[in-house]
C-alpha cells in the first residue's frame, strides 16, 4: 500500500485524535466560560472511531495520540484504546499515546498502561492550586498531582505540557523546572495560539515568546540543544545541571512545518491536515454511508492528505483577524 504523502513531500505517520470536545475545564486561554458542547448524537461512535482509526493503521500512520477536550471524560474510553492495542500489537502501530488534563488519571493510570500506552503528556500551566483554580476556572490541582503519581506508579513516562502565559506562569519557570526534574518528568513549553473565542480574555497580553522563555532560563542553567525528537512539533534541549529535558513548542517565534508529519481528527468525523487552517474534510459521510467497505473512505483520507497546506498561518503581528483560527483547540484537540 503507497504511504500516505503530503504535497510537500511530507509523509504523514502521526493521526491525533479527538475523541470528545467536552471537558472538565474551562482553561482560560483555551474555552470561554459559557461553552457549549455538542450534541452527543454528532459524535463518533467508539466503533466509528475504531473502524476510522484503523484506516489511517492501514494507511501507514504508526502514532496515534488520543486527545480532547478532555479524552478520558468520554463514556466508556477504554474500550476504545484497548481496541486499539491490536495495532500495537501487529507491530502496525508503533505508539499509542493521550493527552490529558490529568484529572481522571489516577482512576486510568493502570488500564492504559495495560492497553499498551507507555507515554502520557499531562497539560499542567502551574504548579500553584489558587492560579491552578483560577487557569482551569475551577479545577483542583491536588487531583491532577496524584493522577501524575498514578501514572508514575503504573510505569507510564509522564511529560508536562504548560503553555508560556505571560504574567502567569512566569514566576514559576525555575520552580516547575526543579519541580519536575525531581520527578524524573519531562517539561515542554508552548506559545499560546490564536485559536477560538475565549470571550474577553487577551490574547496577545497572554503571549509570552519561547525565545524569551528560554534566554530566561539559559541564566540558571547549560542548555545543550538535542537532535532528537518525540514525533511532535517540539524541540529539547538539555540542562547540564539536572540532566533533564526541557521542550519547545514555538508555531509563533520558530515554524515548525516543514517537517510537519500529522493530521487530526474530530470527534464528529472531520478530518484537519493542520492545526492552523480551517480546511477540513468529511469522514464520517464514507464511513456511513459505505458500511461494508472501507475503500472510499481510504480514498477520501487520500484526497484530503493532497490537500494538505503548507503550514499554518498564526501571526500575532496581524492581530486577530486574519491571524486567527476561529475554532477551538479543544475541536481539534491541538
Ligand atoms: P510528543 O509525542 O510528546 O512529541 O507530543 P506532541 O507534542 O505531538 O503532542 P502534545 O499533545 O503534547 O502537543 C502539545 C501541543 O503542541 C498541542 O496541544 C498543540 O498545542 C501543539 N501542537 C502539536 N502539533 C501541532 C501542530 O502540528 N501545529 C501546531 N501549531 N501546534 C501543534
Ligand atoms: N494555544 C496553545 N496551547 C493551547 N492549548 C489549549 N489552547 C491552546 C492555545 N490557544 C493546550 C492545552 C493542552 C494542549 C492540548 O493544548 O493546554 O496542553
Ligand atoms: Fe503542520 Fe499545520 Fe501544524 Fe504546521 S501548523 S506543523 S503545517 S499541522
Amino acid at each position: 500500500m503507497t504511504p500516505l504523502i503530503d504535497p510537500f513531500l511530507r509523509p504523514i505517520s502521526y493521526l491525533r485524535v479527538s475523541v470528545t470536545d467536552r471537558c472538565d475545564f474551562r482553561c482560560v486561554y483555551c474555552m470561554s466560560e459559557n461553552m457549549t458542547f455538542l450534541p452527543k448524537k454528532d459524535l463518533l461512535t467508539l466503533e466509528e472511531l475504531d473502524r476510522l482509526c484503523s484506516s489511517f493503521v492501514r494507511l501507514g500512520v504508526e502514532k496515534l495520540r488520543i486527545t480532547g477536550g478532555e479524552p478520558l471524560v468520554r463514556r466508556d474510553i477504554m474500550t476504545f484504546f484497548r481496541a486499539m492495542t491490536r495495532h500495537l500489537d501487529s507491530g502496525a502501530l508503533k505508539e499509542l499515546t493521550v493527552t490529558t488534563n490529568g484529572s481522571q488519571l489516577e482512576r486510568f493510570a493502570q488500564p492504559l498502561w495495560d492497553a499498551g500506552v507507555r507515554r502520557i503528556n499531562v497539560s499542567l500551566d502551574t504548579l500553584d492550586e489558587k492560579k491552578f483554580a483560577d487557569i482551569t476556572r475551577w479545577g483542583r490541582l491536588p487531583q491532577v498531582l496524584r493522577g501524575i503519581d498514578a501514572a508514575q506508579a503504573a510505569g507510564l513516562r509522564v511529560k508536562l505540557n504548560a503553555v508560556a502565559l505571560k504574567g502567569f506562569n512566569e514566576d514559576e519557570l525555575f520552580s516547575m523546572t526543579e519541580w519536575c526534574a525531581s520527578r524524573n518528568i519531562d517539561l515542554t513549553w508552548i506559545e499560546v495560539m490564536p485559536m477560538g473565542d475565549i470571550g474577553n480574555e487577551d490574547r496577545l497580553g497572554q503571549y509570552w515568546p519561547l525565545k524569551e522563555l528560554r534566554a530566561t532560563l539559559g541564566q540558571q542553567y547549560t542548555l545543550t540543544d538535542l537532535a532528537e525528537r518525540t514525533g511532535g512539533p517540539a524541540r529539547y534541549v538539555r540542562l547540564e545541571e539536572t540532566g533533564q529535558k526541557i521542550g519547545f513548542i514555538t508555531p509563533l517565534t520558530h515554524n515548525f512545518c516543514e517537517s510537519c508529519n500529522r493530521v487530526r481528527l474530530t470527534c464528529t468525523g472531520e478530518l484537519f491536515m493542520c492545526l492552523g487552517q480551517e480546511d477540513n474534510a468529511d469522514l464520517r459521510a464514507p464511513l456511513r454511508n459505505h458500511p461494508g467497505s472501507d475503500d472510499v473512505l481510504e480514498q477520501t483520507i487520500r484526497d484530503a492528505i493532497a490537500r494538505k497546506p503548507k503550514g499554518h498561518d498564526f501571526d500575532y503581528s496581524r492581530q486577530a483577524v486574519d491571524g486567527r483560527v476561529s475554532r477551538h483547540m479543544s475541536h481539534t484537540g491541538g
